[in-house]
């Protein structure tokens, strides 16, 4: 019978011992940089000394999985004999299909191996795309899927003011397919005067509404009011659930927070894009004059995306814009979210 190895001597291998798994059923410890040469009595492998051919199931209990399904990949290790017990990222589905565990340890061993975290967490789809699909910034699309998915059951529509050429766009469309999503550009670059590089105005014209409209999973939920904002609007009204603020510059940002913030629905969010972009200081500058006209600081959480979005989120309670053209009774529930004992 072939043994089991476990990669990594750290605290994901003392979990596994406290979890059930004892050392004696451990034929051997793999690690890169090995304290010594034994770990609770059994040996410990450099990965290129691992006896591969001998290996049933390996169990990695390191947080790199991914450097370690490239290694086991190199060393010839198949990926059925793989269990990922720490922190498996995207990786979560090849331990279920690790048929090598539940015959070696038993299913209910392998079951309280098996980590819980991380599957609420991981984005589905956008952390499956490869990088060029996502523009080069995964934070920023996984972040919005991830928020999307606490949409349910928070009403309104969903808008994006700054669409350019529909790179954002797309995705809420995509994750948010029953949702209206309002569209506000205006087509030809930023409000005269508001832009200083001539280079930076022309190259935010090279689109058309016809262009983003095509780049659109979901075309039919679209609405698009093109023009400068906040001109644009034409007497809109509505309510939403997740707005994305992304025009660059002072003026239009604060126009933005002044008319969407009141219409966003508690539990709501709104992207603030370029918050943290050293190269736009306007949008940071936007945010703090909104504050100041409301003589209230909004609570919001930064992203370590590629240019440094803010995330601000309607609170619940207390909220005294709920309210502004009706539609939404003051201390609406907070909406169920997924609880950790419905994982499988
Ligand atoms: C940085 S781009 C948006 C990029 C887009 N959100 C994305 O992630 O792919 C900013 C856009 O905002 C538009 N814009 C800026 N100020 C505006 C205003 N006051 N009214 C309408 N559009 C505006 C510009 O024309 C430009 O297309």
């Amino acid at each position: 019978m072939k043994g089991i190895y476990v990669w990594g001597t750290g605290c994901g291998a003392s979990e596994l011992i406290e979890k059930g798994l004892s050392p004696e059923k451990i034929d051997g410890f793999v690690d890169c940089r090995p304290r010594g040469s034994e770990f609770l009595g059994r040996p410990v492998f450099l990965p290129e000394a691992l006896p591969a051919g001998d290996c049933g199931l390996l169990i990695v209990t390191v947080r790199q999985s991914e450097d370690v399904a490239r290694e086991c990949g190199r060393l010839g290790i198949p990926e059925d004999r793989i269990l990922y017990a720490k922190n498996p990222c995207r990786l979560e589905h090849r331990s279920k299909i690790c048929p090598e565990a539940a015959a070696l340890l038993g299913q209910p061993l392998v079951s309280r191996l098996l980590p819980r975290q991380r599957i609420l967490t991981e984005p589905d789809f956008l952390g499956t795309l490869p990088e060029e699909a996502l523009g080069g910034d995964f934070v920023r699309l996984g972040t919005l899927e991830l928020l999307c998915r606490r949409l349910e059951g928070i009403p309104g529509a969903a808008a994006e003011l700054g669409v350019y050429r529909g790179g954002f766009a797309r995705w809420i469309n995509f994750l948010l397919p029953r949702r209206r999503l309002y569209l506000f550009d205006s087509f030809s670059g930023f409000l005269p005067g508001e832009c200083p590089s001539r280079a930076f105005q022309e190259a935010h014209a090279n689109t058309s509404l016809e262009l983003v409209r095509k780049v659109l999973p979901h075309p039919e939920q679209a609405v698009f009011l093109p023009g400068y904002f906040p001109e644009s609007l034409k007497g809109l009204e509505d309510r939403f659930c997740l707005v994305s603020l992304d025009v660059d510059f002072e003026e239009s940002t604060l126009a933005g927070l002044r008319w969407f913030w009141p219409r966003l629905n508690p539990g709501g969010y709104l992207l603030l894009h370029d918050w943290g972009n050293p190269s736009l200081p306007g949008v940071g500058q936007a945010l703090e004059a909104f504050q100041r006209e409301r003589g209230e600081q909004i609570p919001g959480v930064p992203l370590p995306d590629l240019q440094g979005t803010l995330v601000l989120c309607k609170p619940f309670q207390g909220s005294s814009e709920s309210m502004v053209f009706g539609g939404m009774p003051d201390g609406l529930p907070h909406p169920r979210l997924p609880i950790s004992s419905e994982l499988p």
